[in-house]
């Protein structure tokens, strides 16, 4: 069954708290927004599809950039409602739409881009080939996700939590990697579903389906960034995110 807790209203309280009442100190803002715009190519005249949206601000970004059309789609009714609140403009639609069922938009793009959404989602594979089919020849997909060394954890009552501060010093807990599935979290209070596949794992099936790996990230933040928020030094130690670009 797909997950839709981002309608759930007390998780989008708390969710659109980080990313609205944080803005500009949190994670997004300082690591994975600027070093995802970085991966993405020059996106003039091209015909994006942007999978698990959220506000949509980065279609709202990339249409100022010169984009010709962005798509964004999102499972959550709340997030699209957001979106067309706060970044509709002309040449940007959005849609409530489980990226699962891609294949009945009937159109193609130039570009698929995908922020911090693809741990949600069972069927990785099955994702990747539509994806695949519906770009156009030369098209990319760029896409973040939650770090392998991140979404690996598998919580327990002896150790609650996926790091460990000594001395001052920050270290990951590192476990489970291998066993791929779904990992259960506690995020506001509710219990989230996401899934754990390995840098392998990710990787090779990108190739299965046809695509040339062009470039992989493991951002930290500027030093600017580390200035407003100090915490995330902490991603020299253990990145949050994964970002990777595939051409077709
Ligand atoms: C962490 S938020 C990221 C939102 C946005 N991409 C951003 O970076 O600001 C994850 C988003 O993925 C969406 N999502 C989760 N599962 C989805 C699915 N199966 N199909 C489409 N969207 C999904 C959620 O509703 C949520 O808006």
């Amino acid at each position: 069954m797909k997950q839709n807790i981002y309608d759930d209203s007390d998780f989008a309280k708390g969710y659109d708290n980080i990313r609205k009442e944080g803005k500009g100190t949190n994670a997004n803002d300082l690591i994975e927004i600027p070093n995802f715009r970085k991966m993405v190519p020059d996106v003039k005249g091209k015909t994006i599809l942007d999978l698990g949206c959220g506000y949509g601000e980065n279609d709202k970004y990339y249409k100022e950039k010169g984009a010709e059309y962005v798509l964004g789609i999102d499972i959550s009714k709340h997030m699209i409602d957001e979106a067309n609140k706060e970044n509709k403009v002309d040449g940007v639609e959005f849609e409530v739409l489980p990226m699962e069922d891609i294949s009945t938009l009937g159109k193609t793009f130039d570009m698929v881009i995908s922020s911090l959404a693809f741990h949600y989602i069972k069927d990785f594979d099955k994702l990747v080939k539509d994806i695949y089919d519906i770009l156009n020849d030369g098209g990319y997909l760029v896409f973040s996700q939650e770090h392998p060394n991140i979404t690996s954890f598998k919580p327990t009552e002896n150790m609650p939590k996926g790091h460990i501060e000594v001395d001052g010093k920050y270290y990951g807990v590192f476990s489970d990697y291998n066993r791929l599935g779904t990992r259960e979290m506690n995020w506001f209070d509710k219990k989230v579903l996401k899934y754990h596949r390995n840098f392998e794992y990710i990787i090779n099936t990108l190739v299965k389906a046809g695509f040339t790996i062009e470039e992989v990230n493991e951002p930290v933040p500027s030093e600017e960034g580390i200035k407003i928020n100090p915490k995330y030094n902490n991603q020299f130690d253990r990145p949050y995110f994964l970002i990777i670009r595939v051409r077709k």
